[in-house]
């Protein structure tokens, strides 16, 4: 288990599954958070596969955030991880609207980020949404994230292309 401020982040058991269908099918979270609608609905076998593969796969793994009441919120972890450049791509979402703008995201990645400066001994750390995700670039900037650069429309939302941005935090910043 980690944890920090007031959240804690810990493994994704099977359980569990369900309610990531729920979030993976909400039209609102996928939206903002990978700029785009889904256009197909998740179904849970193929959560099952999918997700089972990613938690225990060397280049990506996911970890659910859970508040003090017990509840859980939402998903972090990372992918792309390059062992010897030492450097991974955060990713996160909060399923529940109810629960965004309370600052659960940003303890949730401060408490991931140590986990991988300290435990994984990372060096950077890289994350990118579009444009529009107001929210989300300014919990990544609270959490000391660096501006790094912006693919002009590569990510297509809602009929319109819109561009993405590349953000960046090395390790003696985080220090
Ligand atoms: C992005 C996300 C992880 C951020 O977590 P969060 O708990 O909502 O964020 P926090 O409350 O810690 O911080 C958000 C900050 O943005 C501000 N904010 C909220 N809505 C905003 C908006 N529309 N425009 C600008 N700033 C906004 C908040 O006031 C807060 O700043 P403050 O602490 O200075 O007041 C969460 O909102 C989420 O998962 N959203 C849906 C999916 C998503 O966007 N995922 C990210 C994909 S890259």
């Amino acid at each position: 288990m980690i944890k920090f401020g007031e959240v804690v982040i810990r493994p994704i058991e099977r359980s569990d599954l369900q309610l990531i269908q729920k979030w993976y099918n909400d039209d609102e979270v996928m939206y903002w958070g990978s700029g785009s609608k889904p256009d197909m609905m998740v179904s849970l076998d193929y959560l099952e596969e999918v997700w089972y593969e990613q938690i225990y796969s060397e280049s990506a793994t996911r970890m659910m955030i859970e508040i003090e009441d017990g509840s859980p919120i939402g998903v972090i972890g990372y992918r792309d991880f390059n062992v010897q450049e030492r450097r991974c791509k955060l990713t996160i979402f909060i399923g529940e609207n109810k629960y965004w703008g309370k600052g659960y995201g940003t303890d949730a990645v401060k408490a991931f980020l140590r986990f991988l400066f300290n435990r994984w001994n990372l060096n950077r750390v890289e994350v990118d949404t579009w444009h529009g995700n107001e929210r989300a670039l300014k919990c990544y900037e609270k959490c000391g994230f660096k501006l790094e650069g912006r693919l002009r429309k590569a990510r297509f939302v809602d009929g319109q292309y819109n561009d993405e941005i590349i953000l960046g935090i090395l390790r003696e910043e985080f220090e």
